[in-house]
């Protein structure tokens, strides 16, 4: 089954009097375990797309299933708890808490969405930290990281719930091409270990190749799906 199905899916933002379709009908799956990159220029709605798939906006026609659920048809407060239990995100500019050390901010989630046992949340902060390489500098700030750290500890934040879905807008949008190609690995690393689903949006032509499978927005419509270069059992 797949763990993301859309059908027909369409959004319009209404400002005004003027609407703008964002999203016109998209049709697609996304398998579990999979690792997907939506891209395109500016505008095409990639954004959009995400927030939809993430529970943060809702479609304003046809039908979005998410692992299982028809999120189209969520109130505001089962959104937020869908997120919650079942979904990480991956910020482009990162989104750690100033005042919280890399081991804080990646507990963070599960002490406010799970309730887990100290004991509990210590054993599996330590293990997603150690996963993305950031065991080490556990007890830096944000500020005392670089970005391709501060990603790093952000992709186990998103990680620590066990999600069954991470999504990522833009997350090498403010790294250099070096740590931005090293963020995706990363990330397609995470998706090996621990079986996560990831979809990433990008308009960078080197990193958009790391993925599977490739979904090209033009316009507010899904135009090709290509195959990445490195598909599962091809890493280089
Ligand atoms: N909150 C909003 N209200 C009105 N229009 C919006 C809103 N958000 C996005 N749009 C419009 O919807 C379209 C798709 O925007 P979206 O942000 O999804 O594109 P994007 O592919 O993420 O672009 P970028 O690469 O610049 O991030 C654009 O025409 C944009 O102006
Ligand atoms: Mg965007």
């Amino acid at each position: 089954m797949s763990l993301v199905t859309a059908k027909n899916l369409s959004k319009t933002y209404i400002t005004g009097e003027v609407g703008v379709e964002a999203l016109k009908g998209l049709d697609f799956e996304i398998e579990p375990a999979s690792f997907i990159s939506f891209v395109g220029p500016s505008g095409s709605g990639k954004t959009t797309l995400l927030n939809l798939i993430g529970c943060l906006d809702k479609a304003t026609e046809g039908e979005l299933i998410v692992a299982g659920k028809r999120v189209s048809d969520l109130d505001r407060r089962q959104g937020a708890d869908f997120r919650g239990s079942a979904l990480g995100f991956i910020f482009q500019s990162f989104n750690l808490l100033p005042v919280l050390t890399a081991y804080e901010n990646v507990e963070y989630p599960l002490v406010m969405i799970k309730n887990e046992s100290k004991a509990t949340r210590t054993e599996m902060v330590l293990k997603v930290l150690e996963s993305v390489g950031m065991l080490d500098q556990k007890d830096k700030f944000p500020d005392q990281l670089s970005g391709g750290q501060k990603q790093r500890v952000a992709v186990a934040r998103a990680l620590v719930t066990q999600p069954k879905l991470v999504l990522a807008d833009e997350p090498t949008a403010n790294l250099d091409h070096a740590t931005a190609k090293n963020v995706i690995q990363l990330m397609r690393a995470m998706r090996d270990e621990f079986g996560t689903t990831f979809v990433f949006s990008t308009h960078d032509p080197r990193v958009m190749h790391e993925a599977e499978v490739i979904h090209t927005l033009e316009d507010g419509r899904l135009t090709h799906t290509e195959q990445g270069s490195d598909r599962r059992g091809n890493h280089d």
